[in-house]
């Protein structure tokens, strides 16, 4: 996607000792970077705050994340907000996040007009309480004509609940009389996925050091390359992503192909 460099070098101005902009190559920046934001908690914990301040926290990295790859030009930023096994935290956490989550959007619809940004969903946003899913439906009617970067958030996601699902779409399309069963190919999945139309993540940042994917766009991530930092979210900065790309670009990517001279 366009950017605009001036603007961009602007943003990345007063760069700490180990990055900046010119570290960067601004013709290979990562279509689609994807975020496993762990460490909400921990980071809390460290200074003595409750958990849910931690998520707090988390939002103002969430809201440079998106800014910051808005001005690098990404098509795609994906997010992983609430798992499929999130609901097993307990209650007094589950309901704080929906709050926030529903909280969040509100105040950040008019970042997201600014920037041009198109809201998506990855998981099944029908199952979350009715004040969270109404106001993510009004976000994603109001973005809707939005043509710049999709920011999808990953809410009630899981990879294997979306795998069974596309399986399921698969099927009742073959017993429907829609499609025979021998057509089912890699495509017929994508296309019933989350994630259909979207291409697949270059980049997965996982903050908080854990070396595990946590049930996270298993499909897609097949050719994906990782970045992991032993920060936590709510530290997790523009200069990081920065980092993040700069790992990116000194990688070989060969997708199981011969490897480039
Ligand atoms: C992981 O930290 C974070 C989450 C489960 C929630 C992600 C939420 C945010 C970043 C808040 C902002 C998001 C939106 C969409 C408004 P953890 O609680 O698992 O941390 P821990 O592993 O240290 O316990």
């Amino acid at each position: 996607m366009e950017f605009d460099e001036g603007e961009l070098r602007a943003y990345y101005a007063d760069a700490p000792d180990d990055i900046s902009l010119s570290d960067i190559d601004l013709t290979n920046i990562p279509r689609h970077v994807s975020m496993i934001m762990d460490g909400n908690g921990r980071w809390a914990e460290e200074r003595g705050l409750a958990r849910h301040q931690g998520h707090i926290a988390g939002v103002d990295s969430l809201r440079e994340a998106v800014t910051s790859s808005v001005r690098l030009g990404f098509d795609v930023l994906s997010a992983y907000a609430f798992s499929t096994e999130n609901w097993r935290r307990p209650q007094e956490e589950v309901d704080l996040l929906m709050h926030l989550f529903a909280t969040t959007l509100l105040k950040e619809l008019p970042l997201f007009y600014q920037e041009n940004v198109r809201l998506r969903f990855l998981g099944d946003i029908t199952e979350l309480p009715e004040q969270t899913r109404e106001v993510f439906e009004e976000g994603l009617e109001k973005t809707a004509a939005h043509t710049g970067m999709v920011f999808a958030l990953a809410v009630n996601y899981g990879s294997r609940a979306e795998l069974a699902r596309a399986t399921r779409l698969v099927a009742q399309d073959v017993v429907a009389g829609r499609m025979n069963a021998d057509e089912v190919d890699e495509r017929s999945i994508e296309e019933r996925l989350y994630t259909s139309g979207l291409p697949d993540p270059d980049l997965l940042v996982r903050t908080s050091g854990e070396l595990r994917l946590s049930n996270y766009l298993l499909w897609q991530l097949a050719y994906t390359e990782f970045y992991v930092t032993s920060k936590h979210w709510p530290d997790f900065s523009r200069w990081d992503m920065l980092r993040a790309i700069r790992a990116y670009q000194g990688r070989n990517r060969r997708f199981g192909g011969v490897v480039e001279s």
